[in-house]
């Protein structure tokens, strides 16, 4: 029996309670929105079985709920939703469902109906783990609330993933290094240090611009960088990916493995992504962002998605070169073959010979130097 090919799902929950100064996700306030959202579910669904008949059969690896805040969703349709993924496919012995949560006292009041949903994974925004940082991060929770998310998190869930921002204004190597070993003390498997981005039209842009914070220089996000993979090395979180860490290879994001090592994936939801080969082309679906939008294209066509392009080669290769980079494993020279990339390739020694690839005659991989740089590294070995 030939085995199937594996398949992530990606579900996009658009609402909010509170919009934070930095985020340029594709979110909305919830308030007032109840309705929207139930129509939203239901849409949801239909998209998946819509796009179900279009993937055929498939190896489900992994159910990604991200927003967003999913934690503001219904359980019950969580539920649902879980359930009819793993019916329109055949889900994997170990497959990952993962939900991202903001670790408010009343969204962890429902983490027990959570997991009794389904979902095996919490993805936990805690982003700090004092005061002054959220209340400068605009967070509609405090360091207490985010400890007690967490605990409750630990216990009722089988693997649990902290989010962490640094590089806020102010804060030293020392500050930092505190904040992480203090939510490595949370006990979970996996951490993902974000280092905070100022995004063009945040309410954060407008007030860099006047002159109301400055992020830190280029220096001091180096050695925040350096603290941050010296104190989650030590007590064995392993850098697989630029920005996660994880203990061990089974605590790794099946579902973010599912991008990096170019599988396919199914989006739905406002504005979500996917990636499907269908009759041996790969196709990138994408979603309209207005929920109205995205409900509107469901009923009419069946998907949700309204664009879908069909990738030449070469755009599937460069894809696999920014993408596959991003993990310690990197990619297979074979993958990346039409971009005249090889072993032999003068880029490519020149790279090794800065220290910037590993010397392999079999993958193309960063070296920890190179993955320091590693958007001028790819855009150069992708189109440069
Ligand atoms: C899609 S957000 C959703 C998570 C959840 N709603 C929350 O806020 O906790 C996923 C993660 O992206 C990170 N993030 C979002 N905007 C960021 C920014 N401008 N800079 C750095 N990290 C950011 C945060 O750590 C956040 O937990
Ligand atoms: S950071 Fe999270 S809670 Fe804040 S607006 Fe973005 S998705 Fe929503």
């Amino acid at each position: 029996m030939t085995a199937l090919i594996p398949l992530g799902v990606y579900v996009h929950w658009p609402y909010c309670a509170r919009i934070c100064p930095y985020c340029d996700f594709n979110v909305l306030r919830a308030r007032g929105r109840e309705v929207e959202a139930a129509r939203l579910a239901t849409a949801i669904i239909d998209d998946l079985r819509a796009q179900a008949a279009l993937t055929g059969p498939r190896e489900l690896v992994s159910i990604f709920f991200g927003g967003g805040t999913p934690s503001l969703m219904d359980p019950a349709r969580v539920a649902e939703i879980v359930d009819i993924a793993r019916r329109l496919w055949t889900p994997a012995a170990d497959l990952e469902v993962s939900l991202e949560a903001n670790p408010t006292d009343a969204e962890a009041d429902r983490f027990g109906a959570l997991a009794d949903a389904g979902v095996n994974r919490l993805s936990l925004g805690l982003q700090a783990l004092d005061d002054t940082a959220l209340k400068f991060l605009g967070r509609n929770h405090d360091a207490a609330q985010g400890r007690r998310a967490a605990e409750v998190a630990a216990r009722l869930f089988p693997r649990l993933s902290l989010d962490l921002i640094y590089a806020l204004p102010g804060q030293s190597p020392a500050d930092w290094t505190a904040a992480l070993r203090a939510a490595i003390a949370l006990g979970a498997e996996h951490i993902s240090p974000y280092q905070l981005t100022i995004e063009t039209g945040t309410a954060f842009d407008r007030a860099i611009r006047r002159g109301v914070f400055a992020p830190p220089g280029e220096d001091l996000a180096a050695d925040l960088y350096d603290a941050t993979q010296a104190v989650l090395e030590a007590d064995g979180f392993e850098a697989y990916e630029v920005s996660n860490h994880a203990r061990g290879a089974t605590a790794r994001s099946r579902h973010n493995l599912v991008y990096w090592r170019g599988h396919d994936y199914v989006g739905v939801g406002p504005g979500a992504h996917g990636r499907l080969t269908l009759n041996g082309t790969r196709n990138s679906t994408l979603a309209a962002d207005r929920p109205g939008d995205y409900i509107a294209q469901a009923a009419a066509t069946g998907t949700g998605f309204s664009s879908r392009e069909a990738l030449s080669a070469q755009d599937v290769a460069e894809e696999r070169v920014i993408s596959g980079m991003r993990v310690l494993e990197g990619i297979r020279f074979t993958e990346v073959a039409i971009l005249g990339l090889s072993p032999a390739h003068p880029k490519v020694r020149n790279f090794v010979d800065l220290g910037l690839l590993v010397d392999d005659v079999e993958r193309l991989r960063a070296t920890a130097d190179g993955r320091r740089v590693l958007d001028r590294l790819t855009t150069e070995l992708a189109i440069g």
